[in-house]
């Protein structure tokens, strides 16, 4: 598949767009400051928190850093759940939520068997999926242009 060109310029702190790469969703979503700095308290709660697993498949290595990824704020992942495939969905929103646990930080939730992702993409420990989401090869063409694959 050709690599694809996305334009980030419209995108605001706390929003998230997908864009399609060789048949799979990629999202891309500007993390805020205050969401990057929380990362970090949760690498206890975390199966895989450095990325440390199939560094070539995974998490390339310049996206294996605390906040997974090129500039702090932008998260670039295949929105596809390692599990079994399912899309997980988002539940950014802090606090008490059904099916979260109750200091949640915001993140993404597969409804399929319930695996649980911070917003790095980094799954939580003990949940059906066993790797954090995929972060697709990627780079910046410039400031507001990124180039996924
Ligand atoms: Fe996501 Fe099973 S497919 S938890």
């Amino acid at each position: 598949g050709a690599p694809v060109e996305v334009d980030i310029s419209a995108l605001k702190p706390g929003e998230k767009v997908t864009a399609e790469w060789r048949g799979k969703p990629v999202w891309i979503m500007k993390r805020t400051p205050e969401q990057v700095a929380e990362l970090p308290s949760l690498d206890g709660q975390l199966a895989d928190p450095q990325s440390q697993r199939k560094p070539g498949e995974l998490t390339p290595v310049y996206a294996r850093n605390e906040h997974r990824s090129i500039k702090p704020e932008i998260l670039v992942v295949v929105g596809i759940c390692t599990h079994l495939g399912c899309s997980p969905v988002d539940r950014f929103q802090a606090g008490p939520q059904p099916s979260l646990p109750s200091d949640w930080h915001g993140g993404f939730l597969c409804p399929c068997h319930g695996s649980t992702f911070d917003l790095a993409g980094r799954v939580f420990k003990n949940k059906p999926a066993p790797d954090n989401l995929e972060v697709p090869p990627h780079k910046y063409l410039s400031e507001t242009k990124l180039l996924i694959g």
